[in-house]
């Protein structure tokens, strides 16, 4: 494709987008100094006639005195818990949320048009992106009132009257990542900010302008100091935020390694909450007594969907060698009927890679593996067109192999064969990461005892099923260097709020104190509903 015009226009970007302000106290300030450029992987003639990576827009690049800036906002915002947000009543904060809500839904089109542009994801994944992330701030919304329901009891222990509530913990740091920019990103937010706390966000290196519609909708929402964000790296920004030890919990979901440096800065390490999605490299064991067929769809969903970058993909295949043949060929021939091409071309399911070095990190990973002996299974395996790369089906694949270990994040299928079901056990047991698994069979007594043993070893076992996140209101969590913390519709508003209580020893001048609260409705905490 040369030209902007060959696009639909449906789905063309409208102009090249200067986003030259950020927020930081309720104000959306004008940033004068250097700005970088924001690339899509999708190409377009360039003024010399050359196919270059398309020019989306600007994004300032904020330095420590700004990153400081929205610190001290969010600090502020949060005044060591006596702040307007964290002191409000729940239906207060609920109703800033739908009012925001509300903003963000007039921003779908734009919003769907930059995830495809940005990080190339197809437009029917991006809808649903989209609206999978106004499903779960409204499922968050209910499930919230219900809570807040359930802990309105006041209940008498040996002579204690007690309400247990659950309270903020302070000023959050969320940094979320590229693949799913807009859920993953407001998977951390809302909750965070419905249950009182007050934020600092940086978007990811990818999938940034796409929030730019939304900047306006934050500063209207809520009070200021409430959110805040920032543009520009992390090891810039978030490195000074949290070395001065203001900043309560740490949401990040992306890298293991920025998550430990970002950590070791904390100067109170006992203060800081960590919510962290990490690496994953979840195995698919296929079995032989499985429905074969099944088994290929589901492996192919789960290894290819959206190029393979999602944490949850499987990202090797364990197949049993008496069916390791035909489910190879089986698999060829699907993965050879997935659609390639531009995100907004119909049914289309491998598009351009947001990240300009993965296509280079993904023919290393076929260099190394076929010098160790394994073969490319399908036609045009890992071809790569500019940003483009062809999904690449490799076996026989073993542990000298890079791809073995690495979370390869990215269109590449490794594939090894077992004859004892010990192989793959071991595989998960040494793994350094523990998210989940997919195990095919349609015999529950070859699944019942893999079942009691994986479930110590991962945090989510899927039975004839790909590995995945949803539905939201199943924990999302996993073990070892996969994720601290615990995340769904539920666990999430848990994990970014603490139980609190207010406790009196029942007497009769207590009972009156504490019937005068309840009736008077003066506490935001104490009351009756
Ligand atoms: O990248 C990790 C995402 O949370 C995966 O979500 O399983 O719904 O695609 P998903």
């Amino acid at each position: 494709m040369k030209s902007i015009l060959e696009v639909p226009e449906k789905y063309r970007f409208s102009q090249v987008l200067e986003q030259n302000t950020y927020l930081i106290n309720g104000k959306l300030k004008y940033w004068p100094g250097h700005r970088t450029n924001v690339y899509s992987p999708i190409y377009l003639e360039n003024s010399q006639g050359k196919l270059a990576p398309t020019l989306l827009g600007t994004i300032p690049s904020l330095t420590e005195k700004e990153a400081l800036e929205a610190l001290d906002s969010a600090y502020n915002a949060y005044d060591k818990g006596r702040g307007e947000w964290p002191t409000m009543k729940v239906e207060e904060r609920i109703l800033c949320i739908e009012n925001f809500t509300k903003l963000m839904l007039e921003t779908r089109d734009e919003v769907v048009t930059f995830l495809m542009w940005e990080i190339g994801k197809p437009y029917n994944e991006s809808c649903d992106e989209f609206d999978r992330t106004i499903e779960y701030i409204n499922d968050t919304i209910s499930t919230l009132k219900e809570m807040d329901q359930k802990h309105s009891e006041i209940k008498n222990h040996s002579g204690i009257l007690a309400q247990v509530r659950r309270a903020p913990l302070g000023v959050v740091l969320c940094l979320s990542p590229y693949n799913y920019p807009l859920n993953e990103t407001f998977c951390l937010l809302i909750p965070a900010l419905i249950m009182g706390n007050t934020t600092i966000f940086k978007p990811a290196k990818h999938g940034i302008l796409l929030l730019s519609p939304l900047l306006e909708a934050f500063q209207k929402s809520f009070p200021k100091g409430v959110v805040n964000i920032i543009y520009g790296s992390g090891r810039i920004l978030a490195t000074p935020i949290l070395k001065s030890g203001k900043v309560d919990v740490l949401a990040l979901i992306g890298n293991s390694k920025s998550a430990n440096i970002l950590q070791e800065h904390h100067p109170k390490k006992n203060r800081l909450r960590l919510v962290l999605g990490l690496e994953a490299k979840n195995p698919g064991i296929v079995l032989p007594d499985c429905d074969l067929d099944l088994a290929v769809k589901e492996c192919v969903l789960g290894s290819l969907a959206f190029n393979g970058q999602r944490c949850t993909a499987l990202k090797i295949l364990f197949v049993h060698e008496d069916i390791v043949a035909e489910f190879n060929q089986k698999f060829v021939e699907e993965v050879q009927k997935l659609k390639g091409g531009l995100p907004w071309e119909e049914n289309v399911k491998i598009t351009p890679l947001p990240e300009p070095n993965k296509p280079i990190y993904i023919q290393e990973l076929i260099d190394d593996a076929k010098s160790k002996g394994a073969k490319i299974l399908n036609k045009n395996g890992g071809e790569t067109t500019l940003s483009f790369v062809n999904p690449v089906v490799l076996y026989p694949v073993n542990k000298t192999m890079k791809v073995y270990e690495e979370e390869q994040f990215g269109p590449v299928v490794p594939i090894l064969s077992f004859k004892n079901i010990q192989e793959p056990l071991d595989y998960i047991s040494e793994s350094n990461y523990g998210q989940q698994v997919s195990l095919f069979s349609n015999n529950p007594n070859s699944l019942a005892p893999l079942i009691d043993s994986l479930v110590n070893q991962v945090c989510r076992v899927n039975i004839n099923t790909k590995c995945q996140r949803g539905p939201d209101v199943l924990p999302f969590v996993g073990r070892k260097d996969s994720a601290v913390s615990t995340l769904s519709v539920y666990d999430a508003l848990r994990t970014f709020s603490i139980r609190t209580l207010v406790a009196f020893r029942s007497n009769a001048s207590n009972d009156k104190i504490l019937t005068d609260l309840l009736e008077s409705n003066a506490s935001n905490f104490l009351r009756k509903k």
